[in-house]
């Protein structure tokens, strides 16, 4: 099976975590694509999705799914979402489509965190992956120079040749030369940096579970 078979199997495979009349919280990327997709199927058994971005947003329309605002419910019993890295405690490096602010609001918001990924986002140490990180523009450079003396090299993302801006109207910094030995450190470590709106890292809230999409079908790994 090449990678986008093994995201549509781990897609599907996550709708046994849908609970019937509920609220689903959906992530963002090619992953959560497939979901989505699978999702339509069984559309009429659940009230709707909360987001984490306007791509997904609009997908879940498009499908007929009802969206609602994060605000405008309660705590969601399950958020589904892709990884850039997952290592076998179940944190993450997420953020690689940019969406890792509103991710974490909506998995914060939910009871349990399914993580859908095939078998190259399972990694021994985080760090491979740039860690992304959503900061306010005005501290960027500043904030560049604190990884720098972290020993990690990081670098605004651009699109067409100018800073990305997320759906928050912010940019984003890549951080590579990173191990991240201990994740929940380097999380809460960063999120006190002023001007960093989200780090990459998904640890202080880390996956329930995670489907894993292999050579030999799904591995259900639970943390
Ligand atoms: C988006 C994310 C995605 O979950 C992550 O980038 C994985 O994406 P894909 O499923 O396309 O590999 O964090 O911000």
């Amino acid at each position: 099976m090449n990678q986008d078979e093994l995201k549509t199997l781990v897609g599907q495979a996550a709708l046994q975590y849908v609970e019937p009349g509920t609220i689903v919280g959906v992530g963002t990327g090619s992953t959560v694509n497939k979901f989505i997709d699978a999702l339509a199927g069984i559309r009429s058994t659940i009230a709707g999705a909360v987001s984490s971005s306007v791509a997904s947003t609009e997908r879940l329309k498009a499908l007929g799914i009802p969206v609602f605002e994060a605000n405008e419910v309660g705590e969601l019993a399950v958020y589904i979402d892709g990884a850039d890295e997952i290592d076998h405690a179940g944190h993450m490096i997420k953020g690689g489509g940019a969406a890792l602010t509103r991710e974490k609001i909506v998995a914060a918001q939910s009871r349990k965190f399914i993580c859908i990924a095939d078998e190259s986002k399972l990694v021994q140490v985080l760090g491979r992956f740039p860690v992304p990180v959503e900061v306010i523009p005005m501290a960027a450079q500043r904030i560049i120079r604190e990884f720098a003396a972290l020993g990690g090299s990081a670098a605004i993302r651009l699109k067409e040749g100018r800073p990305l801006v997320t759906d928050n109207g912010q940019h984003i910094l890549d951080v590579t030369g990173l191990q991240i030995s201990d994740p929940v450190a380097f999380e809460s470590r960063i999120n006190q940096w002023p001007g960093v709106v989200t780090v990459g890292v998904f640890a202080l809230n880390k996956a329930t579970v995670c489907l894993l999409g292999t050579a030999s079908g799904v591995k259900t790994l639970t943390f």
